[in-house]
């Protein structure tokens, strides 16, 4: 049996967590991320009969059932987790119930999964709908987009449409534009089914005056939807205050859709 604490996917886990903090993102223990694990790949260095603990999940995940996943611990610290790994992190397996989590290694404390886990497992259960190859959701608090959500309309067409304004790049990276919801009580099932239910259309969800939530079948394609959402809203929030001399024009990104041939949200654009 290999190292655990070699595996890729722990690997993963150490550095974007560590990255994240490092740009702000993730506050004391702002965020949580959830990847979806190939089974033999996870085998090579579990044995995947033993289970540590069983720990209800408190709703229903059926879709889900088998399926393994590596996720941050409720109350930890992405800051923390590079130096602590099975502290700080657990992998679980959805049981035949689909209401149950067993813990296969981790939170060697006693800990367990994020309080978010019913908006990361519904979202996974919605993006795996449309996209098959989706491995990951991420949630985190990075400071301009948060700081956004204080200024401008949570409209999502228009909070889409001002962010595509702001990098000539964002129409390409997110064609598909930014859900947004309320400000809802977090932790819930009731904010897990909203969450879930953009998540049908929309690869990032902006949570009003609380984050964002991405979705992407790697990693590093999740961290740049997230990253990309943040640059437009910093350059907003560096221009909210000054008079607009220069802007992207609507006609302009129609021809950077068209040039790199991206499915993009047409209703979103005032043509
Ligand atoms: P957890 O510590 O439970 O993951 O919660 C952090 C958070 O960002 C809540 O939205
Ligand atoms: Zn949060």
């Amino acid at each position: 049996m290999k190292n655990i604490l070699n595996a890729p996917f722990v690997e993963e886990m150490k550095k974007t967590t560590a990255n994240m903090y490092r740009l702000g993102w993730d506050e004391r223990n702002g965020g949580n991320i959830s990847y979806l694990l190939d089974e033999k790949e996870v085998a090579e260095y579990l044995d995947l009969g033993k289970v540590l603990r069983t720990i209800p999940t408190g709703f229903d995940a059926s879709p889900l059932i088998g399926k393994i996943f590596i996720v941050t611990g409720t109350g930890k610290y992405f800051k923390n987790v590079e130096d602590d790994p099975e502290t700080n992190l657990g992998i679980i397996r959805i049981t035949e119930d689909g209401t149950t989590a067993e813990l296969l290694w981790g939170w060697k404390d006693g800990g367990k999964f994020t309080s978010e886990l019913p908006a990361h497992l519904m979202s996974h259960i919605a993006r795996l709908k449309v996209e098959p190859r989706n491995r990951v959701i991420m949630h985190t608090h990075p400071t301009y987009t948060l700081a956004m959500n204080y200024v401008h309309e949570l409209d999502e067409k228009k909070f889409t449409h001002s962010l595509w304004e702001m990098c000539t790049e964002c129409i390409v990276v997110f064609p598909d534009g930014v859900g947004v919801l309320p400000w809802m009580l977090c932790g819930t099932a009731e904010i897990g089914e909203a969450t879930a239910k953009k998540m049908e259309e929309f690869r990032l969800v902006v949570w009003g005056m609380h984050g964002i939530y991405g979705a992407g079948t790697t990693m590093d394609e999740t961290f740049g939807l997230i990253e990309t959402v943040e640059k437009a809203a910093q350059i907003y929030m560096l221009t909210a205050h000054l008079p607009r001399v220069n802007t992207i024009r609507d006609s302009e990104m129609v021809e950077l859709a068209e040039f790199f041939k991206v499915k993009y949200r047409k209703d979103f654009l005032n043509l």
